[in-house]
């Protein structure tokens, strides 16, 4: 498979970054080809301004999104590595998503008002650090509303396969046990999708 991995976390040394290293060499033992977006290293423009919503709206694709679209076409799975912030992706990622994830590309827009999902031919999974514990996250609905925003409202509406949601928790609490199990969980994750 031809895999992208989406980094967006400012830290090199963060969980998020040990994850996409080695989510990398995994993916590389099983012989896969990976290429990584590190959003923050590559200062991606986050900002749909008012020169792109008028370029989408006349069909004309910024030089930047085009090298996405072109790494994305050729993509057979997508991994968006990201940490929680304010209950939902850092607004690098959203805005990659606004910027990236469009019309006529990732999915179509009929007169009729029906669409058609565009991404159908690939996998995309997610991978979450967060602050909060799973267990508190899940009991006042967090885990809910935020899988229901990425996966539904993302991944599903433009028919990327989804292939999983992981939130590891509690990472204010990290110690060598605790990164050693969250490498364990990652590998058995792994195991299943590559
Ligand atoms: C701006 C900001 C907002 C954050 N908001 C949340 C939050 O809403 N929920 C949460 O559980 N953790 C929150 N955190 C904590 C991060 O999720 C945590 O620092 C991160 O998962 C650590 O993993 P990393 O090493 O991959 O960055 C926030 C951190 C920052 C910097």
């Amino acid at each position: 498979m031809n895999i992208i991995l989406i980094n967006a976390n400012p830290n090199p040394h963060s969980l998020t970054h040990s994850f996409t290293d080695h989510i990398k060499l995994r993916a590389e033992e099983k012989g896969h080809k990976v290429v990584i977006r590190d959003l923050y290293e590559m200062k991606f423009d986050a900002i749909l301004g008012r020169q792109d919503y008028n370029q989408f709206l006349d069909g004309v694709i910024p030089s930047d999104i085009r090298k996405e679209h072109e790494i994305i076409t050729e993509s057979d799975m997508i991994v968006f590595l990201y940490p929680i912030w304010w209950a939902g992706p850092p607004a690098i990622l959203k805005g990659y998503i606004d910027r990236v994830i469009l019309k006529n590309f990732a999915y179509d827009k009929h007169p009729d008002g029906t669409y058609t999902k565009r991404l159908t031919d690939k996998k995309a999974m997610i991978i979450n650090t967060m602050g909060a514990s799973e267990e508190a996250y899940n009991e006042n609905g967090f885990l809910d509303a935020m899988t229901t925003v990425m996966d539904k409202g993302v991944l599903d509406f433009v028919g990327l396969q989804n292939a999983g949601h992981h939130f590891f928790g509690d990472t204010e609490n990290l110690n060598a046990d605790r990164f050693k199990s969250f490498i364990g969980r990652l590998d058995d994750i792994l195991e299943k999708v590559l």
